[in-house]
This record gives structure tokens, C-alpha cells and sequence, in this order.
């Protein structure tokens, strides 16, 4: 999501301006992203993107997977972060649905210069993922990002722990849903999907977990 939700203007101002700018190609994604009305709400903010970096660097990542490219913002961010690392080797396999998003995310990449590093990856994420599984990339991936369809996120779940190495890290977007987790009233599929997926990670001894409140929410999970 594009705002962090609690954050006074006054305050969100200040968290961006304490951040480092961003990479010309992702000021870019967004300032296009913005002119897409509605959908633009769909894209991580840059302190979100300044985070993600941060965990690429922290698990030193090499081996990545993206599930919910959109217009490429997270992806780049993070391949950037990879590539300053590891050069030609680092390797980020970009996940959508949506042949008309990828294409617009393929500007920003090449943009960027990390179209290279980046596998993209067009049709629903599972099959794909289950492709990786079946090619015996089992335990090969250091950073997963799931920010797709949240009726999926269960079904990316064990894929994704599969696939992970002892040490990796999958990190879930929106796990507070504007708020809506919270509150009782709110009964639709995206919403319980989100409290499925809370519940399951709290549960999965295969797992150390941290919850957190950032942006609109970020559940993260380290394989044991
Ligand atoms: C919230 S947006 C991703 C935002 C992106 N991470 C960014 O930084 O701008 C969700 C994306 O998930 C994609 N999506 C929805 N259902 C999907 C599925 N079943 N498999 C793969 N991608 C899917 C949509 O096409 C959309 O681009």
C-alpha cells in the first residue's frame, strides 16, 4: 500500500525525508504509478521499499522471489539492493498475473539496469511457484515477497516455506488490512485470508516469526 496507515501526513513526510532518496527509476514507477488513479493504491510506499532493501541486504540475498509485481516498484527495489551485492549472479524470479503489469514494471527494470537479474514470471503465482518446486529449487531461495491476491496467500504459504533455505525470509504485505483484521464485523475473503495466514505463521514451528506494524502491515517469517 502506498501509505502507512497511522501516520500523520506531518509524520509519514518525516519518516520519508529521514530515508535515503530513491533510486531515479523507482521515483519514476511511482510518479507514473500515481496517474493510474485507484490502482496506485497498490504500490508499497518508498519507506516500505527502503525496509525491503534492508532485509534483501540483511539475509545477504542472492536468490529471490517476488509474488505481485504490479508496476515493479518492490521488485526493483529489491533487485537493486541484490545486484549491488552479487552482481550478475543475483537472480529474481517476478511473479504476476497480469502480462499488462509486467510490462510496465519490464520499463522500470531495464531502467534501473537490473533486467537482467530478473526472471519474470506472467500467470498465477502458484503454478510458478510449483514449477521452482518441481525444478528441485527447493531450499535455493533467500527472500520471498508476497504482495498478490490475499485469498492466495494460504496457498503461497507452505510453497514458499518449501522453497525457502534454513535462514531465508518470506515477508507478507497488508496483514492489517486498513485495520480490518481488527474488527469484527469485517467478514470478507480478503480479510479472514489475512487473519488465516497470521494464525498459520504463529502456529509453524518451522518458522520464527515477527508481526509488525509497518506500513500496512508486514508479517515476517525466517525458516528454522
Ligand atoms: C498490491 S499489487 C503489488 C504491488 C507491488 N508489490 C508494488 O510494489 O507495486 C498486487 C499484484 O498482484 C497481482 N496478482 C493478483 N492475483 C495474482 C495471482 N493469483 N498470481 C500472481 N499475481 C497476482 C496483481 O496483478 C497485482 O499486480
Amino acid at each position: 500500500m502506498s501509505r502507512s496507515i497511522g501516520l500523520s501526513p506531518a509524520l509519514e513526510a518525516y519518516v520519508r525525508d529521514a530515508n535515503r532518496a530513491e533510486h531515479p527509476a523507482l521515483a519514476r514507477c511511482r510518479e507514473e504509478t500515481a496517474a493510474m488513479g485507484e490502482d496506485a493504491k497498490m504500490q508499497i510506499s518508498p519507506e516500505q521499499g527502503a525496509f525491503l532493501q534492508m532485509i534483501v541486504h540483511l539475509v545477504n540475498a542472492r536468490d529471490a522471489i517476488e509474488i505481485g509485481v504490479f508496476t515493479g516498484y518492490s521488485a526493483t527495489a529489491a533487485a537493486l539492493a541484490m545486484k549491488e551485492r552479487h552482481g550478475a549472479e543475483a537472480r529474481l524470479v517476478a511473479c504476476d498475473i497480469s502480462a499488462e503489469f509486467m510490462a510496465k514494471a519490464t520499463g522500470y527494470f531495464e531502467e534501473a539496469g537490473v533486467s537482467e537479474i530478473i526472471e519474470p514470471r506472467v500467470g498465477p503465482a502458484s503454478p510458478s511457484l510449483d514449477q521452482l518446486i518441481d525444478a528441485d529449487e527447493g531450499g535455493g531461495f533467500d527472500y520471498v515477497f508476497v504482495d498478490a491476491d490475499k485469498p492466495g496467500y494460504l496457498d503461497y504459504y507452505d510453497r514458499v516455506v518449501t522453497l525457502l533455505r534454513p535462514g531465508g525470509v518470506v515477508v507478507f504485505d497488508n496483514v492489517l488490512w486498513s485495520g480490518d483484521v481488527a474488527d469484527p464485523d469485517k467478514s470478507d475473503d480478503d480479510t479472514v485470508a489475512l487473519r488465516d495466514i497470521a494464525r498459520r505463521a504463529k502456529a509453524d514451528q518451522r518458522v520464527d516469526i515477527a508481526f509488525t506494524s509497518i506500513g500496512d502491515g508486514l508479517l515476517l517469517c525466517t525458516k528454522r
